[in-house]
């Protein structure tokens, strides 16, 4: 029995340092010590031995054991490393070569025009304020002098939401109210940039997302000159030095006298143009004096404090300047348009 043990280990001994691949060593492994190899059946059937030789048997079959199983680590571990190096030359990185270059990225041409828009306004002064997307029907429309069923409503097609009252504001002027009624009782100067949404159709020049600057200046003594300087200022800073401008006397329920500012029409010259439809002019925003009611609902006594406002649409803007035929541009997520800025 002793000499079969000692052959089967020579014999297991050999075929093992032969090996040179995980998939063959895992063979060797169940062949050596699987239920069906010499080494169990010889332990299984040590109680058919006669007594006297059962201790030699057993021990010989243990040490053979023992041995095999370190030959077989030792080997197992030969056998990574070789498959670790083979495949480290195989997959060799050349480190030296270039790499690929990075597709750098840019800001949208909304977003670039904007910050052009707020650096303007922060060197003349005005701190920006973050007002909400999701509004009241109160601040979108009461708060701002139009009361439930007010005709100047329909200024505005309306996105609702199905909470009776909560709407997405359809401009930006709501944030006059929240600014007030935050900064009272001091005197302010903001603007309050951001989305809104109008329930409209799309067209080339209506989308139902977009961006909006408002502005609000609130304190004593403020005037219709302040209002005409200030906004002339940004015109000439925002189109060059020598933009004519003109206002234009209009309504809104939140001002009062209320206008729209015009500057020239800078495709033509102000010779009209198909751009400003032959008027020489580019409308870009409207303004006028904080409406009495507005203040007061604001927190700021009317007979106190004075103010101006007024609203602008950036995209619009960023349309003339670039001359930018179709609003929905903006937001279609073509690169072929978006990478021209
Ligand atoms: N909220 C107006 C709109 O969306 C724009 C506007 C006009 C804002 C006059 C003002 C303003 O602050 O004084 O059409």
């Amino acid at each position: 029995m002793i000499d079969q043990l000692n052959q089967f280990e020579q014999a297991a001994l050999a075929r093992l340092s032969g090996l040179a691949e995980a998939a063959a060593l895992q063979a060797w492994k169940s062949e050596t010590f699987g239920k069906q190899s010499l080494l169990s059946t010889a332990l299984g059937e040590l109680g058919k031995l006669p007594k006297e030789e059962r201790p030699a048997v057993g021990k010989r079959t243990n040490e053979i054991k023992r041995a095999l199983e370190a030959a077989f680590a030792e080997k197992e571990s030969a056998v990574r490393a070789a498959e670790l190096e083979r495949s480290l030359r195989a997959e060799a990185l050349d480190v030296t070569l270039p790499g690929r270059p990075l597709r750098r990225g840019r800001l949208h041409i909304a977003n670039q025009n904007l910050r052009q828009i707020y650096s303007i306004w922060a060197d003349m002064g005005f701190q920006i304020y973050r007002s909400r997307e999701v509004e009241t029907d109160e601040y979108n429309f009461g708060l701002l002098n139009m009361p439930p069923h007010h005709p100047a409503r329909d200024m505005w097609d309306t996105f609702h939401t199905p909470t009776p009252g909560i709407i997405l504001r359809t401009h930006t002027s709501p944030g006059q109210i929240h600014a007030m009624r935050e900064l009272y009782p001091d005197p302010i100067r903001v603007i309050l940039p951001g989305m809104v949404y109008r329930y409209e159709q799309i067209t080339v020049r209506s989308e139902i997302q977009f961006n909006q600057i408002e502005g609000l200046a609130v304190g004593k003594g403020i005037r219709m000159t302040d209002l005409k300087g200030t906004l002339t200022d940004f015109a000439r800073r925002m189109f060059g030095q020598t933009v004519r401008t003109r206002f234009r006397a209009d309504h809104f329920p939140f001002t009062e006298p209320s206008a729209e500012m015009d500057v020239e029409c800078f495709v033509c010259g102000g010779q009209g143009c198909p751009v400003c439809k032959q008027t020489g002019w580019l409308e870009i925003l409207g303004c006028g004096m904080v409406h009495p009611a507005v203040l007061k609902n604001g927190g700021y006594d009317p007979r106190v404090y004075s103010g101006f406002a007024f609203g602008m649409g950036p995209e619009r803007m960023a349309m003339l300047k670039y001359k930018i035929e179709d609003i929905r541009y903006f937001w279609g997520n073509d690169l072929r348009f978006l990478e021209q800025f």
